[in-house]
């Protein structure tokens, strides 16, 4: 273990020194973002026009009989290839939107909820205006205009509401939607396609008696995040699939708020990655099983050639731990009393069925997997300009807040370290600033620990002890949990994963799970690991976020803002 708490604690002054001059950007001030985008830009010459909205409607989910009230995104195709909108009458998810490398798309969406709300199309590369920024959310009966060009290589996205604090419970009740791009690369592989190219959105809900669904907004369910006890997979409980006795591509997309994932069959067979979050992989990547926090996308090859007709596999979340707070752990395990807030009764990294695939049809041929898929750029140090130097991501807390870099979450300030040059690639590094507690109160910190302070509020929450090694002194209950850290804008590769002091035992339940290879948007972090990444921040200036994608830390201001200037 090359775990560095030095390396930590100098980070930690250096940006905590830094964090007292951050300063709100006098030119975003200026500029009223709404005004901004209500309009189209006449310049623009789209090759795809939809129509989107957002609205209340009753749709059956459970097969009893009743109609749940969801928040569902609607989409019209006003100009373009008639296969770019795929809608779902009879699920609550938003429409599967499929674009092509190089269109020049101009989305208008009119909020027709109760309730201020905005699209972010997470994945994507776009301009600031059209990345759905929290401070563009608009009110009940406005129009936002967006306009970019897909930039992005092949591969599946997501889209999903970004409202200022209402994230969770927009996601939650139905605002979300698988986006695909395809190019000329990917075509050539021959890939499955069609009936045999499919989603598999993974998401978990609570329901009431009446079939209605239940966001639970007391302080415990936000601090650990929302678990609800019904897996629902495109938008409907106990999944199922009739398959042929062939490959297929599986687009894998974990839209829970907080849910994480072990993807694994139940005879053992392992899986095989042929894409992950935004981007074909290079080769195949084949694994034991697969970590899945919210937001990530693979996709999937499964072949069920071989596998006698009228025979089924079940594909299932499998066991793991060491994802929650120790403490929340061992009272997920004793069940019973009163433990019916913790998640309805189905607990991070308990073992469940997520969908059966019953092979109902012999074929007498599958395409073959390509042991090459796309070249991709591999990024290493040596493109970065701060490889000494990288900018911190780091997890924190503070009054039982989850946080990064120590400051909550604002629309339009930023630290220095928040402050990147248009055209940079950046290394990134991920990290727990374990020993920042060992300097509270040291003379001339207190302010700079404002930001950081790990010490003296958690009285009644007890020791980590047990599992903290470093954490032991902090309390640290959201820094002892694990966190899938996302960053808007260009997509990222990891440069190295380092476990962190963590339980050997837990940790050994999840670490050959992780595919770290390719382009990402989002990256599962454990308690206590280190990872770096390389993020390149090129083509557009302003503000992209960056931030725990599990929902209800980040509308706890779990976020924050890089500057691209
Ligand atoms: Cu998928 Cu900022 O989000
Ligand atoms: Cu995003
Ligand atoms: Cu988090």
């Amino acid at each position: 273990m090359i775990h560095s708490i030095d390396y930590g604690r100098r980070q930690f002054l250096q940006y905590s020194a830094l964090g007292a001059a951050a300063a709100m950007i006098p030119e975003l001030l200026l500029a009223n973002p709404k005004s901004a985008s209500s309009v189209p830009t006449p310049g623009f010459k789209p090759d795809v026009e939809i129509e989107f909205s957002a609205r209340e409607v009753l749709v059956p989910i459970l097969n009893n009989g009743a109609e749940t009230r969801v928040q569902k995104y609607f989409a019209k195709l006003l100009k373009g290839p008639e296969n770019t909108v795929q809608s779902f009458e009879d699920s609550y998810l938003g429409p599967a939107l499929s674009f092509v490398k190089g269109q020049k798309v101009r989305i208008y969406f009119y909020n027709n909820l109760y309730e201020p709300s905005i699209v972010h199309w997470h994945g994507m590369h776009v301009p600031q205006k059209s990345d759905g920024h929290p401070m563009y959310s608009i009110e009940p009966g406005e129009r936002f205009v967006y306009e970019f060009e897909i930039l992005n290589n092949a591969g599946s996205s997501f889209y999903h509401s970004h409202a200022h604090n209402l994230t969770g419970p927009q996601v939650y009740f139905g605002l979300a939607g698988l986006l695909k791009v395809t190019d000329e690369n990917e075509k050539a592989l021959g890939l499955p396609d069609g009936e045999y190219d499919r989603p598999l959105v993974i998401q978990d809900k609570q329901f009431n008696r009446n079939g209605q669904l239940q966001y639970v907004r007391g302080m415990r369910d936000r601090m650990i995040g929302f678990l609800g006890d019904t897996i629902l997979v495109n938008g409907k409980p106990n999944a199922e699939f009739s398959v042929k006795t062939r490959a297929y591509r599986f687009r894998v997309l974990n839209g829970s708020n907080s849910r994480i994932y072990k993807l694994g069959w139940d005879d053992g067979t392992p899986l095989t990655a042929i894409g992950s979050a935004v981007s074909l992989l290079e080769k195949p990547e084949t694994r034991p099983y697969i970590m899945l926090g919210p937001s990530e996308r693979y996709d999937l090859w499964l072949d069920f050639s071989g596998r006698p007709v009228g025979s089924k596999l079940v594909l299932y979340s499998l066991p793991f731990s060491g994802a929650m707070p120790p403490m929340f752990e061992r009272m997920q395990r004793m069940r019973g009393g009163g433990m019916g807030m913790m998640g309805g009764g189905l607990a991070q990294g308990e073992k469940f069925p997520i969908a059966i695939f019953n092979i109902t049809e012999k074929v007498g041929d599958s395409p073959k997997l390509p042991a090459q898929l796309v070249s991709l750029k591999k990024l290493s140090e040596s493109d970065v300009d701060n490889a000494d130097n990288p900018l911190p991501i780091a997890i924190t807390e503070r009054h039982m807040r989850p946080l990064v870099n120590g400051r909550p979450f604002s629309l339009d300030e930023v630290m220095e370290i928040e402050k990147v040059k248009v055209g940079s690639i950046k290394k990134i590094k991920i990290f727990h600033p374990h020993e920042a507690h060992q300097e509270q109160g040291a003379s001339g910190e207190s302010h700079e620990m404002e930001g950081m302070n790990h010490g003296g509020e958690r009285e009644g929450m007890g020791r980590m002890g047990d599992r903290g090694g470093g954490m032991g002194m902090m309390g640290g209950m959201m820094m002892a949990m694990a966190h899938p850290i996302h960053l808007h804008g260009q997509q990222f590769q990891v440069l190295s994963r380092k476990e962190g002091h963590v339980d050997r035992q837990d940790y050994e339940t999840v670490r050959h799970g992780f595919i770290d290879v390719g382009w990402k948007d989002t990256v599962l972090v454990m308690p206590g690991e280190e990872i770096e990444i390389i993020k390149p921040f090129q083509d557009f200036k302003g503000l992209f976020l960056y931030h725990c994608h599990n929902l209800e830390h980040e509308d706890l201001g779990m976020m924050r803002n890089f500057y691209v200037h």
